[in-house]
């Protein structure tokens, strides 16, 4: 199947968000990116909308539309506001490397007039590929319910079955906004989640990161010191084996499902459990009988996607 899949990556970079948003330009044969829609999520909205101007600046990409979405969730006060994700993304939401200035700015639109304008001008079906909170597809829901209808389905970095990693149960997008992610969840549009299941197998170690390092060409370089400063947090604090790139699991699925162990199955999320609000409950056991709306990944072939990774950076300085 050749036909290029186009896509609308709503995020809140990032480190992660931003390697996604890289892989996602270096594979035009097989996705087009339409549009990115900015929300609050590892930053405030400015700092995220900043960092995606910044990564697409320097990446050479200046015709993509950027819009500005949702500054705090639907519901719940903003956690980020209280400076507690600074350890993963620091200040900036996206420091490290040295970046340009934007070379250009947002659209005058909100991304919710963007995503409506871009669903409704699009001949195909278009893609969503969240990687933060999900409050700006929640607000599109609301609004527009008769759009589902021209979304292909919605692959997304988010959740996990069985671990959480903001607390004990809840992973960071779904616990920032979990009644956004029940819209979207309970949306009808097939799903796609990326958790952590699959993200935390999705990691790169030291010595592929010197690899990728040594391949020279400045996005590899920058690729490389995104995921030096970003690593810094999953060594001490998670203590993982590798930098997991959970974001790029939403795109890598799109260009490369062969890697990827998937199972569909119900899931929906916990919005008030005192321990376990923000859970995505899964019911591979199909428990429930409820419908399947999810596609949910549970693992990857990690060298392969490693490898992919590796080779996608080092497209882009071509
Ligand atoms: C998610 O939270 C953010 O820190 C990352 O960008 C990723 O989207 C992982 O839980
Ligand atoms: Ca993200």
């Amino acid at each position: 199947n050749m036909r290029k899949i186009p896509i609308i990556m709503d995020c809140d970079p990032g480190h992660d968000d931003a390697l996604a948003m890289l892989w996602a330009l270096s594979e035009p044969e097989k996705l087009e990116i339409k549009a990115v829609t900015i929300v609050a999520g590892n930053q405030t909205l400015e700092k995220t909308t900043r960092n995606a101007l910044r990564v697409l600046t320097f990446a050479g990409v200046h015709n993509i539309p950027v819009a500005m979405g949702a500054d705090h969730p639907l519901m719940r006060p903003s956690i980020f506001e209280e400076g507690v994700t600074e350890m993963v993304h620091g200040q900036s939401g996206l420091d490290g490397p040295a970046m340009p200035e934007p070379g250009f700015a947002p659209e005058k639109m909100s991304a919710l007039q963007l995503l409506i304008k871009t669903i409704e001008e699009s001949e195909e079906k278009i893609t969503l590929v969240p990687t933060g909170p999900l409050t700006n597809i929640a607000a599109l829901f609301l609004v527009r319910p008769d759009l589902k209808e021209k979304i292909e389905r919605i692959s997304l970095m988010g959740g996990g079955a069985y671990t959480g990693n903001w607390t004990p149960a809840a992973e960071y997008n779904i616990y920032v906004d979990p009644e956004a992610a029940s819209i979207v969840f309970n949306s009808g549009v097939p799903i796609v989640m990326a958790g952590l299941d699959v993200t935390h197998q999705a990691y790169i170690t030291r010595e592929e990161n010197e690899i990728l390092r040594q391949k020279g060409g400045r996005i590899a370089v920058f690729a490389a010191e995104l995921i030096d400063f970003f690593s810094r947090y999953h060594y001490e604090v998670e203590k993982l084996p590798g930098c997991t790139i959970h974001d790029a699991c939403a795109v890598a699925y799109l260009c490369h499902p062969e890697i990827f162990v998937e199972k569909q199955c119900h899931v929906d999320i916990e919005l008030e459990g005192s321990l376990t609000a923000g859970t995505t409950v899964c019911d591979p056991g199909n428990y429930e009988g409820k419908e399947k709306n999810a596609t949910v990944l549970s693992g990857v072939d990690r060298e392969k996607f490693a490898e992919l990774f590796i080779e996608a950076m080092c497209k882009l300085d071509k």
